[in-house]
């Protein structure tokens, strides 16, 4: 084993959180919790899965930190930025996701994590009205508080090292746009202009991460991290950058699911995916110009995995749809309905129904966790831009859409990239060899 490459993971690693909402205050109370012994990170592949490494009379069974160097959870210092100023045992409270026994414990250190005023553009999310926010700043002006936060988080918490992830609302939907998106200098140029139309403030956030030299991870569908002009500045300050949208419910069984009917060669006409749920996210996304980022990013699931091309006897014209729909009363505890019409010997129509009562926040939190770790991991490997071995956790993974690169969506597929790349960080050898 050579981990040379790898440099250790020395001193406090800051994550710096975006939004101190459902998500990051699970999150946040869960990774408190479980370093008192209080809690188990359930969910956490970091924290939990067991992966071959070598082969034949070589190969041994190990945990992820058994192969490469990842964070201790001890070593986190936790901080964030939010349009409300309610800190994060308020905001874990309010949520209503856990339960005060398993807030409490850790009560005097969420307290003190008190969220930063938020860049943000009350038209990028019109259902909020938190007045926790810069005023009266241009774009570019964000850009520079945003770097100053970030430089003054680090020298007073003692980090060696900062990873910002945004665990923010859904912004509406910012189509990539080749006069601004597509170069650097482009997006600088119309940032400096103020171009409130094509810079989403969630840009501000991962600019300022990167030129500080933090990775930047994108939690929701935001186009944020998703354009060339990002790639770019992601090559240029060699920073890790991943995206988008974590791959928590629905999501997380299509992409489960979908590679079973593909295995077996059956046939889809049609896939109906509902939810139900009433947290903040789903009032957010009960606007049609919100919904509309999450939308493009769940549909896009399906059809890498079951591709019409490939096979079009199997999968040509299916009908997908994806609906979200806010029902105050669910709070946090999302309900999903998938309808699945396949069809198989000789044509005949199958049904396959499945009802998933899940809890978002609970669900989403490990990913945080995971995609925290290892995008640090990968940043002391050397390893930047793109970090395609994390689509693993995320519903809409990043890939390079001007030359038709084809993202994987499938999840076992996306699991063997993303062991690959432990391996190789690990000093092993890649491979597909059956475990
Ligand atoms: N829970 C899941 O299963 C799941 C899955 C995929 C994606 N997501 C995404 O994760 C994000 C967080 O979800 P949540 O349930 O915690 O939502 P939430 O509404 O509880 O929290 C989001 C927080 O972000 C804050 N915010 C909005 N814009 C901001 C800005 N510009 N700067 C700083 N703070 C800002 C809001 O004030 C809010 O407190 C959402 O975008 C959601 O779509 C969640």
């Amino acid at each position: 084993m050579n981990q040379t490459d790898v440099k250790k993971a020395e001193g406090k690693l800051g994550i710096l959180v975006v939004g101190l909402g459902a998500v990051s205050s699970t999150f946040i109370t869960g990774v408190l919790m479980a370093r008192k012994g209080l809690a188990k990170p359930v969910g956490s592949m970091t924290q939990y899965d067991i992966m071959r490494v070598g082969e034949g009379a070589d190969k041994k069974y190990l945990h992820y930190n058994q192969i490469v160097p990842i964070a201790d959870l001890n070593d986190i210092e936790f901080g964030s930025w939010d349009v409300y100023p309610a800190n994060a045992f308020e905001s874990a409270m309010n949520a209503e996701v856990l339960k005060e026994k398993d807030i409490l414990p850790v009560k005097d250190e969420l307290e003190k994590i008190v969220p930063m005023k938020a860049a943000f553009d009350h038209n990028y999310a019109k259902r909020l009205d938190g007045d926790n926010i810069m005023q009266g700043k241009t774009r570019w002006e964000m850009v520079e508080v945003l770097r100053e936060d970030i430089r003054n988080f680090k020298k007073e918490h003692g980090c060696n090292r900062v990873v910002v992830l945004w665990a923010a609302s859904t912004e509406v939907y910012v189509a990539p746009d080749k006069n601004v998106h597509y170069t650097l200098a482009d997006l600088e140029k119309a940032m400096k202009a103020d171009d409130k139309e094509h810079v989403a403030p969630s840009m501000c956030y991962a600019y300022a991460a990167l030129t500080e030299g933090a990775p930047f991870v994108m939690g929701a569908p935001n186009t944020t991290v998703d354009i060339p002009a990002m790639w770019e500045l992601a090559e240029k300050t060699k920073m890790p950058i991943a995206g988008k949208d974590f791959k928590t419910g629905q999501t997380l069984v299509k992409s489960g699911f979908a590679p079973i009917i593909g295995v077996r060669c059956l046939g889809l006409a049609g896939w109906f995916s509902t939810n139900i749920l009433g947290n903040r996210d789903g009032l957010v996304l009960d606007e049609p110009a919100n919904f509309r980022t999450k939308e493009v990013s769940k549909l896009s699931t399906l059809e890498s995995i079951l591709v019409p091309e490939n096979q079009p006897d199997l999968y040509t014209d299916y009908y997908h749809k994806v609906r979200i729909n806010y029902y105050p009363p669910r709070n946090d505890n999302k309900e999903g309905w998938d309808n699945i019409d396949i069809f198989g010997w000789m044509g005949y129509p199958m049904q396959i129904k499945i009802n998933f009562l899940c809890r978002d926040s609970i669900l989403a939190a490990p990913l945080c966790l995971d995609l925290c770790l290892l995008i640090d991991l990968a940043a002391r490997n050397g390893r930047y831009g793109t970090q395609r071995f994390l689509s693993f956790f995320l519903k809409s993974p990043m890939h390079d859409y001007t030359v038709d690169e084809v993202p994987v969506n499938n999840l076992f597929q996306q699991y063997t990239m993303l062991k690959n790349a432990i391996r190789e960080m690990g000093g092993y050898k890649a491979d597909e060899l059956i475990d």
